[in-house]
């Protein structure tokens, strides 16, 4: 990872409702548990992520190490993005193509995960968000970004919708994470208060939310690593 600022990762999709604000803070629970001092800046008007750190320390969890920060205005995220020290982890959750907050969102990150549901339709928003990316990257840089289906469920994988969308990400030649998440009430139940790592008790559902969330983060990391010039 950079040594030098703090790693950025963005969370976005061009569709609402597949999952950013619940990535974004599955996310947040892996880094602070492997002891990165993560703060989360909330894009979204509808501020979900600072409701959810709200309503998490009013049920009694610490969420040690994180921090949730409303973003206004553009300019607000500019200057946060530019306050943060090498040791933080940054994770902006932002939502849509046309909202202003994308360009910098984007434009710094270090990694960009875009979430999806498996569905043709959403998978075509995708696409022109990707093309975004690279056009937000210029000559210079190419941002590193994947697509990372979410809320899949068991049966999904066979059928037609299921395929004809990862058909459209293979034709597209789109980055795509080999570790999708599942569609699981734990997910949900994070993502009105806690975290994989305070949630009691530590039943058969957390611990398989927790690998999956583990096998996420680690193919996150290698993505980080490999972008990373030694
Ligand atoms: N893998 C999953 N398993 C179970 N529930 C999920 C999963 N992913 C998302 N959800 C639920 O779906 C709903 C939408 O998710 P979330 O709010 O994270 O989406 P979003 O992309 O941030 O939406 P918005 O665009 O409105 O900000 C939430 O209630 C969330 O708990
Ligand atoms: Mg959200």
């Amino acid at each position: 990872m950079p040594e030098q600022r703090a790693v950025q990762i963005t969370v976005a999709s061009p569709k609402g409702g597949v999952g950013k604000t619940m990535t974004t803070i599955l996310l947040a629970g892996e880094f602070a548990a492997a002891g990165h001092r993560v703060t989360v800046l909330d894009t979204d008007p509808q501020l979900s992520a600072l409701e959810w750190s709200k309503n998490s320390r009013r049920a009694g969890y610490a969420l040690s190490n994180i921090d949730v920060i409303p973003i206004n205005s553009t300019d607000e995220l500019i200057d946060r993005l530019a306050q943060s020290d090498a040791e933080d982890l940054l994770l902006v959750d932002v939502q849509g193509t046309a909202v202003a907050a994308l360009g910098p969102a984007v434009a710094n990150a270090d990694f960009v995960l875009i979430p999806t549901k498996a569905h043709v339709f959403d998978v075509k928003q995708c696409l022109g968000l990707i093309r975004h990316i690279r056009s937000l990257g210029g000559r210079h840089r190419e941002i590193p970004y994947s697509v990372m289906l979410n809320m899949v469920s068991g049966i999904e994988h066979n059928t037609m919708a299921f395929r004809t969308a990862i058909q459209l990400l293979r034709q597209a030649d789109a980055s795509v994470l080999e570790t999708f998440l599942s569609q699981r009430p734990t997910f949900a139940s994070i993502a009105t208060a806690g975290t994989l790592y305070e949630v009691q008790p530590v039943n058969k559902a957390v611990q398989d939310a927790r690998d999956q969330t583990n096998a996420l983060t680690a193919e996150i990391i290698r993505k980080l690593n490999g972008a990373t010039p030694q």
